[in-house]
């Protein structure tokens, strides 16, 4: 799928030439004054559809309507719930499931318009930018590894979005515009990584990715390969990578935008298969497991929308990737391997292996003296059983850093809820042969995972975040297309705006 164009237009709803236009309101039972002259050149249709009580406002509701003499050929209601709890991310839904439904109709084109009353203050700014990202979202596909379908079922793609606003918020509309333009790139890049099989989407081809990636923004790269990994001395990369033929990477990209500042660093777990290894997972799903890199792909697509952006920040992104599968030079439970760090590991469970991956990477990563530092990784099953589909959880050794990442999470409607790393967990991990194993048994998993990394944290202060419920969704939601989500984008990229100031 090709990317999706904004662009803004100042006229009254009536004036919009478009195949769909698609209004955003809130609940309630009266049609809203603001849309009063676009109903009348509707013929009605808005007002029917609301005092009927067919479409009432609430989230994700539509109504689609065929309006009298209006310039919009369709109109489509779509509903954010109460009235006072309008924020972006409402608005970045309601674009979403505008595009979907822009998607199923085959509409090339979609116009978006808040109704003046539901805004509640979101600015023109922020407007622009997450109706642009919230479209991207939900217009999404991958057809790329299908045949073309039959010319009476193709369907076309949703090619451009127009932001409708008053003139005098235009100009604040397109610079929101500007950033969401930037921001839904990287989303889709991210999900394009992420929805690729582990046949093709190999570590070698992340690498190669992050070469175009640098060779396209002028970003510095450093991949190491097998051979210059154990140079290294990151032992436990290479524990998990040993049991596969395919060449494991370990892939640094640099964003120099503030001279010699002290650089944000994004880790993301890049496990382009985890069968489990000889711990083998069950069959059932196990294909999903191609999605085990989306942390990595996370930091790609973060890396495109700093190459679009540019902003005044200094940011490091560090992808540790690898298959993890079962062999006869596997990596073997009861197994203790050297970390980059000097700790040593007893392997419990080599399906705990994005600990393994990422825990290297933490100690290699302190040579760029980082202001920050935040991985990103499906690391866990237990995150899925505590916090669902619905929350990253997130972790660390700094407050002020996780409130910074929990504040540019909700921003981006990626949210994050905390989980506790009391000392009283860290005895879990506790290894009879070993400075520590690297799973604590049953209960906490998601805690014990972090309490693990943690034990390679020196320095710096550090934030992880498990997105093993929220890199992919198994089903279609009205805002959602089923597949990758590209979580962590929007979540890095509001963070990084933010200390840029931009
Ligand atoms: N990649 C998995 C975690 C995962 C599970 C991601 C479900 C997405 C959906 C990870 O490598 C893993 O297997 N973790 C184990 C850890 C355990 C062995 C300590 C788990 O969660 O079972
Ligand atoms: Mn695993
Ligand atoms: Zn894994």
């Amino acid at each position: 799928m090709s990317e999706i164009k904004s662009n803004d237009v100042s006229l009254p709803l009536a004036q919009v030439e478009t195949p769909l236009l698609a209004i955003a309101l809130t609940q309630g039972s009266a049609p809203p004054a603001s849309l009063a002259d676009l109903d009348r050149a509707a013929g009605g249709v808005v007002a029917r559809a609301i005092k009927s009580g067919d479409f009432k406002g609430k989230r994700d509701e539509t109504a689609l309507l065929y309006p009298g003499s209006a310039k919009p050929e369709r109109l489509l209601l779509v509903g954010m719930g109460k009235g006072g709890e309008v924020t972006r991310n409402t608005i970045r839904r309601a674009a979403a499931v505008a595009a979907k439904r822009a998607r199923a109709i085959g509409s090339r084109q979609l116009a978006f318009a808040v109704a003046a009353e539901a805004r509640n203050g979101v600015s023109a700014r922020d407007l622009g930018q997450v109706v642009v990202e919230g479209a991207a979202q939900g217009a999404w596909t991958f057809t790329e590894m299908k045949a073309a379908p039959p010319p009476d079922e193709a369907k076309p793609e949703v090619e451009s979005i127009t932001v409708v606003s008053d003139a005098k918020e235009a100009k604040d509309v397109a610079s929101g515009r500007r950033i969401g333009d930037a921001i839904a790139a990287g989303h889709r890049l991210t999900r394009y990584l992420q929805m690729l099989p582990g046949n093709v989407c190999t570590p070698t081809y992340l690498a190669d990715h992050a070469k175009q990636l640098a060779d396209q923004y002028g970003f510095a790269l450093t991949v190491l390969d097998r051979a210059q990994i154990a140079r290294e001395g990151m032992g436990a990369l290479l524990a998990v990578a040993q049991g596969s033929t395919q060449e494991p990477r370990f892939i640094v990209l640099e964003y120099r935008g503030a001279g010699d500042a002290a650089p944000v660093v994004l880790v993301g777990k890049g496990v382009t298969f985890d069968s489990g290894g000889i711990s083998i997972k069950p069959a059932q799903n196990m294909e999903d497991m191609k999605f085990d890199m989306s942390g990595a792909a996370a930091v790609l697509g973060t890396f495109d929308v700093l190459g679009r952006l540019k902003p005044k920040a200094n940011v490091v992104g560090i992808i540790p990737s690898t298959e993890n599968l079962p062999s006869g030079t596997a990596v073997k439970p009861g197994d203790v391997v050297k970390s980059h760090l000097g700790k040593t590991i007893e392997i419990i469970n080599t399906d705990a292996e994005g600990r393994l991956i990422l825990c290297d990477a933490l100690s290699y990563l302190r040579r760029y003296k980082p202001a920050a530092v935040i991985d990103i990784a499906t690391l866990t099953g237990a995150v899925v059983v505590a916090l669902g589909q619905h929350a990253i959880g997130a972790m660390g050794t700094d407050e002020g850093l996780l409130a910074e990442v929990r504040d540019a999470g909700e921003r981006a409607g990626e949210r994050c809820w905390p989980l506790p790393l009391w000392d009283d967990y860290r005895d879990m991990l506790k290894s009879d042969t070993a400075d520590v194993k690297n799973s604590g048994g049953r209960g906490a998993g998601s805690i014990t995972g972090g309490w693990f990394l943690r034990e390679f944290v020196e320095g710096y202060p550090w934030v992880h975040l498990d997105i093993a419920g929220t890199a992919y969704t198994d089903g279609e939601g009205p805002h959602q297309v089923k597949g990758p989500t590209g979580i962590g984008v929007r979540l890095f990229s509001e963070l990084v705006l933010k200390r840029a100031g931009a």
